[in-house]
């Protein structure tokens, strides 16, 4: 957001900005991240916020947590395009972007009801990361389209 235009929601002093998150997917970001508000953690969500490169496009804000990289990479899933700022007394003093991570570990459910993973077993789920989906590393199910409604 440039010059003149009005933010919507206040910069903030220390934390974390995951900008250009694919429009409509904050929540899924948030619950990817563990985030559910309950433990206080100041927030701001804006959903499908005008963006000349995503034609809409959604923010979170965490105040007071400097999220790290490995815990962002797997928002590359559902957000590809999102830029993670660090915020330290209102400056930007990082700014990265996501990388697909190789695999995740306890991220998503694998939809095979047969799977070892989703049995009552203490398995944690893991996927291989795909170039267009993502694999199952116990059953070998690949998931192409909608991995936002595996999340856990
Ligand atoms: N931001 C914030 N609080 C601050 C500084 C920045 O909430 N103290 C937010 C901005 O509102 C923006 C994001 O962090 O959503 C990145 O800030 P900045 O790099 O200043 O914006 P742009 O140059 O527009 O970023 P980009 O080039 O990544 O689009
Ligand atoms: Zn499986």
């Amino acid at each position: 957001m440039s010059g003149d235009e009005q933010l919507r929601v206040s910069k903030i002093r220390n934390g974390t900005v995951i900008d250009h998150i694919t429009g409509g997917q904050a929540m899924h970001v948030l619950s990817i991240l563990g985030i559910d508000g309950e433990d206080g953690d100041t927030l701001s969500i804006v959903m499908n916020a005008p963006s000349d490169r995503l034609g809409k496009k959604d923010i979170v804000k965490i105040e007071d947590r400097e999220l790290s990289q490995a815990e962002l990479d797997v928002l590359s899933l559902i957000a590809p395009e999102a830029t993670i700022n660090i915020i330290r007394d209102f400056a930007v003093v990082e700014k990265h972007v996501v990388n697909r991570p190789e695999e995740v570990v306890g991220v998503l459910t694998c939809p095979n009801r047969n799977c070892i993973t989703t049995a009552n077993e203490p398995v944690a789920s893991r996927f291989e990361v795909l170039d267009d989906g993502v694999r199952c590393c116990y059953c070998d199910t690949i998931v192409r389209d909608d991995i936002a409604d595996l999340i856990e």
